[in-house]
């Protein structure tokens, strides 16, 4: 998904961290397309898992240090998508990459780009502009 200005919420930090992983998952879904895609995995899976620990805990402090009424339930989604990347992590250090694992990691962060980012956090840019 090419990176819009529409998506950004107003946070400057936040908005340059949406448009890292944006991306990255551009970056897999090409190497998918050129049959590459097992060797990409690798790699994204390690910048996911550094990434989402470092982009959450920000967006987090964020939300709590402007009290966000949805931080409980913003919190849950974020510890979700986290599981499922430290899941897919091990399944690709103990039984190795496949198509299968491919299919579903681009179907996951396909699915944040779309449903997180661009649905859940605009919702806090709308309270961000009427704070
Ligand atoms: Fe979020």
């Amino acid at each position: 998904m090419i990176w819009r200005d529409s998506f950004k919420i107003g946070v400057p930090t936040i908005d340059r961290q949406h448009k890292e992983l944006c991306d990255h998952v551009d970056k897999l879904q090409e190497a998918c397309s050129q049959g590459k895609g097992t060797e990409e995995v690798r790699t994204m899976l390690n910048f996911l898992a550094d990434y989402t620990v470092k982009h959450f805990a920000e967006e987090e402090a964020f939300q709590q240090k402007i009290k966000y009424p949805k931080f409980a339930q913003h919190k849950a989604l974020h510890d979700e998508f986290l599981a499922q990347v430290t899941k897919l992590k091990k399944e690709a250090t103990d039984g190795g990459v496949n198509i299968a694992l491919v299919v579903r990691l681009n179907r996951i962060v396909s699915d944040w780009l779309v449903n997180h980012i661009r649905g859940v956090d605009s919702d806090l840019k709308n309270y961000v502009s009427n704070t």
